[in-house]
């Protein structure tokens, strides 16, 4: 069993059934794993006796809790009012369209997570996006479009890189 599964296994084994103990079973599950896996849901459910339905429904409800694992990279759009009217509406549509999902979502090969968030303090430029630690301002759709494929790219280059030199030294002679 993976650690972090049998971190997870052991509290639910301390958990002592009271359904007021949900959240931060949840809490601990999205810890432990980054996000709440549907096999944690089961076991939560099993040990709450609260049905799935419901555990969805409470995660679904607090923007806290992640159905689905982060993306490598975090694009962080600004919606704060400069930013707004400087039509970041129209940018969240480019990024939505360019990595495919919405916002809260991971892009379906694993680069991307899309977040919405207020004023990051940069007004002056607006509208504004982080990706990551580094902030991209004045943008227009076709920066904003060639930012985020730029990063796909070198993302998706380094990870086949990556593996391929993986490979190469599985496939090399081992020493001795
Ligand atoms: S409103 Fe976007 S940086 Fe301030």
């Amino acid at each position: 069993m993976h650690q972090q599964e049998a971190d997870f296994s052991y509290r639910l084994w301390r958990h002592d059934g009271a359904q007021g103990e949900l959240i931060p079973l949840l809490q601990s599950a999205q810890e432990h794993f980054g996000y709440i896996p549907r096999r944690a849901i089961r076991y939560i459910s099993g040990v709450t006796k609260v049905p799935e339905s419901k555990i969805y429904g409470v995660i679904t409800f607090y923007s806290q809790f992640r159905l689905q694992p982060m993306g490598k990279h975090a694009i962080r759009l600004c919606t704060g009012t400069a930013c707004h009217v400087a039509n970041a509406s129209m940018l969240l549509d480019v990024i939505e369209d360019e990595i495919g999902t919405e916002v809260d979502g991971t892009s379906e090969d694993g680069v991307f997570t899309l977040f919405s968030v207020a004023c990051i303090g940069c007004c002056s430029l607006a509208p504004v996006m982080m990706v990551d630690d580094e902030t991209h301002g004045s943008l227009t759709p076709v920066t904003t479009r060639r930012i985020v494929r730029k990063v796909r790219r070198t993302t998706l280059a380094g990870e086949k890189a990556a593996a391929k030199k993986a490979e190469e030294e599985a496939a090399a002679p081992s020493a001795g």
